[in-house]
């Protein structure tokens, strides 16, 4: 059976397929999966939306930093699906280019922004029409470019009913 060497980090814009295609891989790889916004809720005991409304943005980006500094500091390889922001602080991109490598999700703006409009749970993309959501999903695609860009290799995810099979 194939063991996984390395920690495989997920990265992408929300509503890339992080968490799905996280799951399904870890699962394959008989490898332990963590998400980290899930885990920030399970001990917060809180929704994304009521941390940042609550605590604000830095606070959540704080618990974020933690939770990989966590992950990162247990040596055993695992998957792991990061929050779409995640990678925005460079403290956390230094320290999981160390420990792992970077797998980027990516489909077009107008696949994210439809997927992420199926459901309100992203306090950044509450309360906006769907054209000024296409709008913010492009400008800040645009402004996160050059973090998710660091990943050591991009797989398409635009087709939300398939899996992506990494192999290494
Ligand atoms: C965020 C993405 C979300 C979550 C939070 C902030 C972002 O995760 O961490 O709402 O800044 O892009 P998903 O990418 O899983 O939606």
């Amino acid at each position: 059976m194939f063991a996984l060497k390395k920690t495989i980090y997920f990265t992408g814009f929300m509503a890339s397929g992080k968490s799905r295609i996280g799951r399904s891989i870890a699962e394959r790889l008989h490898a332990t999966f963590i998400d980290t916004d899930a885990l920030i809720v399970e001990r917060q005991g809180k929704s994304i939306s009521e941390i940042f409304e609550e605590q604000g943005e830095a606070a959540f980006r704080k618990m974020e930093l933690e939770t990989i500094q966590e992950i990162a500091a247990d040596s055993s390889p695992k998957v792991v699906a990061l929050g779409g922001g995640t990678l925005t602080q460079a403290a956390v991109v230094s320290l999981i280019r160390k420990t792992g490598i970077i797998v980027r999700l990516w489909a077009s703006p107008e696949v994210l922004s439809e997927r992420i409009g199926r459901k309100d749970t992203r306090p950044l993309m509450s309360g906006l029409s769907p054209e000024e959501r296409l709008e913010k999903v492009k400008t800040m695609l645009a402004e996160r470019e050059e973090r998710y860009a660091l990943a050591d290799f991009s797989v398409e995810s635009t087709n939300d009913s398939e899996d992506i099979v990494i192999s290494a």
